[in-house]
């Protein structure tokens, strides 16, 4: 029977460390960080994790700025809105909600988010100091997912990791994060053959494909660990990419979903809006 990886637990230590943070920063500096969140349209997922976000700002002390654009706005009004929170010297970090309406180029955007305002670290700039392993803002669910494996003293040196999933959000990001800490990773996809293969010869496997219940006990080794990203409404109720009930048993360590990665992403997005500030504050 599995160790079921509490997330709403971790989280909740490190908003409590970021709360102290916060008022440390309040006294020395007389501000806190203040983070903005542009929305375009009402995706109703994203319209749920943004009011999440905004929420946990709200319990640490953090500031928030609400941007929300409607479905039809232009590209270039978009930009304009980017631009002045990049040149508001009160804001200190700016997240941009994805997925974006189809017709806006999505890069484009992010590319006009200061490096050092970037929470989501998804400029250039952030994912090539990750590739380079210098630092720089690391994407919100990957850290929470090696925050997740070190909370619980999972060695990652030397073990061989599946990954499902090559997103710019979690997948490939994540890759790297493993790889700087001497994990093997193997990176799968759609086009990935025998995915069972590479998943049974795993002592980790991460799922963030977004196919409910893809993971399942026969492709999985007895005592791996378990690391849930999926997110997926099927019939009102939320369900992962693992087919958790059924894989319980099975394995060593497990995600549940909702309540493992999610929370986790929220906390990390925290934790770099106060990285940013300090940035900024040198
Ligand atoms: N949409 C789903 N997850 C995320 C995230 O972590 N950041 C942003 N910007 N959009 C998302």
């Amino acid at each position: 029977m599995a160790t079921i990886i509490d997330g709403k637990l971790v989280s909740n230590t490190i908003k409590e460390n970021i709360k102290e943070e916060v008022s440390k920063i309040i006294e020395k500096y007389g501000k806190a960080p203040t983070l903005a969140v542009v929305l375009v349209g009402s995706n109703p997922a994203s319209l749920i994790y943004v009011r999440n976000k905004i929420k946990a700002c709200n319990k640490v002390g953090i500031n928030s700025i609400q941007v929300i654009l409607d479905e039809k706005v232009s590209e270039e009004e978009i930009k304009k809105e980017i631009i002045k929170l990049a040149n508001n010297p009160d804001v200190n970090g700016i997240l941009v909600q994805l997925p974006l309406p189809n017709e806006i180029n999505k890069e484009s955007i992010i590319e006009l988010i200061p490096e050092d305002k970037d929470v989501d670290g998804l400029t250039k700039k952030n994912v090539a100091k990750l590739v380079l392993n210098e630092g720089g803002i690391i994407p919100c669910t990957p850290s929470g997912v090696v925050d997740l494996l070190k909370y619980y003293n999972i060695e990652t040196s030397g073990k061989r990791v599946a990954i499902i999933g090559r997103s710019m959000l979690v997948g490939k990001p994540l890759s790297l994060l493993l790889t700087n800490l001497d994990a093997t990773v193997t990176l799968c996809h759609s086009k990935t053959k025998n995915i069972e293969e590479i998943t049974k010869n795993s002592d980790i496997i991460v799922c963030a494909l977004g196919k409910p219940r893809f993971l399942k006990d026969n492709m999985v080794s007895k005592n791996a660990i378990i690391i849930d990203v999926g997110i997926n409404r099927i019939e009102d109720k939320i369900v992962g990419d693992a087919d958790f009930e059924n894989i319980f048993d099975k394995v060593s360590y497990i995600t549940p979903v909702p309540g493992g990665c999610g929370p986790m992403t929220v906390a990390e997005l925290l934790n770099n809006t106060v990285k940013c500030f300090y940035i900024q504050n040198k």
